[in-house]
């Protein structure tokens, strides 16, 4: 048990490298600031994910693996799979985690939670582990308001419709929580909302 655990951790380390490398392709392929996918949204939304599988009872280990490639068919090819990420990544993570030594049921269940983190298109969530990526992005989304402002000053956007994209962003992502996420994120989403017109 604690060789496999220590093989899990080295191959998990490997996977962290890959994943990390290809957000700075994506981060260049789309002229955005070197590094920003990884550090504002690839990492906020593991960090949130695993602190709510702790809260609510999942398997930690889905869940990294999960939060870590929910979005990478979108750094593979953002144009041909934006719309089908939610499908794509997890069939374009299968080999990389059987080259990584993980077995099909392991990678049965994050294929389930790649799935289901798109609460706009997937409604129905199954497991506790799906529910804790789709809400990790989503509070992500809702934490990193000021990062998404900024990036849309990069763009060259106004301020109205910063304003108005990152309110709707902000309003959109709450929405989408469980209902005990609601409730954990009650506050700060309040909060947040005022400093919007
Ligand atoms: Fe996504
Ligand atoms: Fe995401």
């Amino acid at each position: 048990m604690a060789r496999l655990k220590g093989t899990f951790m080295k191959n998990l380390e490997k996977l962290y490298k890959l994943v990390e490398a290809q957000s700075k392709a994506y981060d260049k392929h789309e002229k955005v600031k070197d590094g920003q996918t990884w550090k504002y949204h690839l990492l906020p939304v593991i960090k949130n994910s695993l602190m709510l599988a702790k809260r609510y009872g999942g398997d930690v280990e889905v869940v990294e693996v999960a939060a870590l490639f929910h979005d990478y068919a979108n750094l593979v090819d953002f144009e041909k799979y934006s719309e089908t990420h939610h499908i794509a990544s997890g069939e374009l993570a299968e080999p990389i985690l059987l080259a990584h030594g993980y077995g099909p049921a392991f990678i049965d269940k994050v294929k389930k939670c790649i799935y289901s983190h798109r609460a706009s298109v997937v409604k129905q969530k199954f497991s506790v582990e799906e529910v804790c990526l789709a809400d990790g992005d989503a509070i992500t989304h809702i934490n990193n308001a000021f990062e998404i402002i900024m990036w849309m000053g990069y763009r060259g956007d106004s301020i109205e419709d910063a304003n108005a994209f990152v309110k709707r962003k902000i309003q959109k992502s709450y929405a989408k929580l469980s209902e005990e996420s609601k409730e954990y994120m009650k506050d700060k989403y309040e909060a947040i909302l005022k400093i919007f017109y």
